[in-house]
């Protein structure tokens, strides 16, 4: 069932181009993030996995983009764009949450461990679910390759970081991810009920007012009408 959610999002091949830029983006912001968590830690060894992390997430956010420009390519685009629905089938979310300066480095790799292995399930769904797009699975496999080293070097330096404390840690990190969802859940709600709101506004509060607007321009006289001399002479009005 989930896996025919997922063919029937992929199957659109401008919704998946559209899908795979903005996957690219985060993958992109990730790595520059990255690169800047490389600079701020202590640790020697976090320091180069860091690097080869944010070189890794580069070269996704590469892989994306170019198979997007392909599958646009190929096709001509439709005056409206379709919905990417990126909140049933995210790309890498939790990089675009990463905040490097104010995690320490066993936070930041319990952050990290939580969103490569979420990015590692979700990729893994659309390698099945795009078998009749192989390109665009292909490069979901290769993508997912270097997810799950990410997913496993993030625990077993956080067990190196943390050996006593790892599991609270994570739990933390756990926790966070769930408020960060509770709160995109609810502002999408909010944006829902943003535009019934103004659409029932529409259709109840602005008829009277058109109905008024009409009657009043009813009851003018058509056409030209001479005004009053000492108005004409008055310079500082306009009628
Ligand atoms: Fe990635
Ligand atoms: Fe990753």
């Amino acid at each position: 069932m989930f896996l025919l959610l997922h063919r029937w999002i992929w199957r659109d091949p401008e919704r998946c181009a559209r899908k795979l830029f903005s996957f690219a983006e985060t993958e992109a912001d990730g790595g520059r993030d990255l690169v800047r968590a490389a600079e701020l830690t202590q640790d020697p060894t976090l320091r180069r996995l860091f690097m080869v992390h944010a070189a890794d997430e580069d070269r996704h956010a590469q892989l994306f983009r170019t198979r997007g420009s392909q599958l646009l390519r190929a096709r001509p685009g439709r005056a409206s764009p379709p919905l990417e629905l990126n909140w049933v089938s995210p790309g890498e979310r939790g990089l675009d949450d990463l905040h490097v300066h104010t995690e320490t480095d066993a936070g930041l790799l319990a952050f990290l461990h939580l969103s490569e292995k979420a990015a590692a399930g979700h990729f893994a769904t659309y390698v099945q679910a795009l078998k009749g797009d192989p390109p665009t699975s292909q490069v979901f496999k290769e993508v997912l390759k270097d997810e799950t080293f990410h997913m496993n070097y993030t625990l077993a330096q956080l067990i190196r970081v943390a050996p006593n404390g790892h599991g609270v840690i994570l739990w933390q990190a756990r926790l966070g991810r769930l408020w960060k969802a509770y709160l995109r859940l609810m502002s999408g709600i909010a944006g829902i009920m943003g535009a019934v709101m103004l659409t029932i506004q529409y259709f109840i509060l602005l008829p009277p007012f058109a109905f008024l607007a009409k009657r009043a321009a009813r009851r003018e006289a058509p056409g030209w009408r001479q005004i009053p001399q000492d108005r004409a002479s008055n310079m500082t009005s306009q009628f």
